[in-house]
């Protein structure tokens, strides 16, 4: 299955009674296993989880610790792009060149990079003096 397939299918089990908008998000580690996720609302919507995210947390608690490629799926009129915080979270396990697809449920697809989704990153660098 594709990594696109992946995040095609756990989309379906996205948890969006709120705002009714269900993602999926596949990420492929450097071992090999791909991870999914999917949004996770909450009634307190500040505590909704996005799909990147679940996929992340997927990943880690595998074992895994590096992104080799991550895909992400919604209904929408064009390619999902994903937040802020999720292109952070990304960022901190994916190197600037990791390709990032991003698709309608139609199959309008986007390719980009991490480096691409987040100019200007935080990293750890910042923190080197500390
Ligand atoms: N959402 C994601 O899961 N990923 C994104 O990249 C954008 C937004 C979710 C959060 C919330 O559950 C819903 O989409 C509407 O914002």
């Amino acid at each position: 299955m594709s990594l696109i397939d992946t995040a095609r299918k756990v989309r379906e089990n996205a948890y969006a009674p709120y705002s009714r908008f269900k993602v999926g998000a596949a990420v492929r580690a450097s071992s090999g296993t791909v991870y999914g996720g999917c949004n996770v609302e909450n009634v307190a919507y500040p505590e909704g989880t996005c799909a990147e995210a679940g996929a992340i947390a997927a990943m880690v608690a595998g074992g895994d610790a590096e992104i080799a490629e991550i895909a992400v799926i919604a209904d929408s009129p064009k390619p999902i792009s994903p937040c802020g915080g999720c292109r952070q979270k990304i960022a901190e396990f994916a190197k600037g060149d990791v390709k990032v697809t991003l698709t309608t449920v139609d199959g309008v697809t986007m390719q980009t990079t991490v480096a691409e989704l987040l100019p200007g990153v935080f990293d750890a660098d910042y923190m080197s003096r500390v």
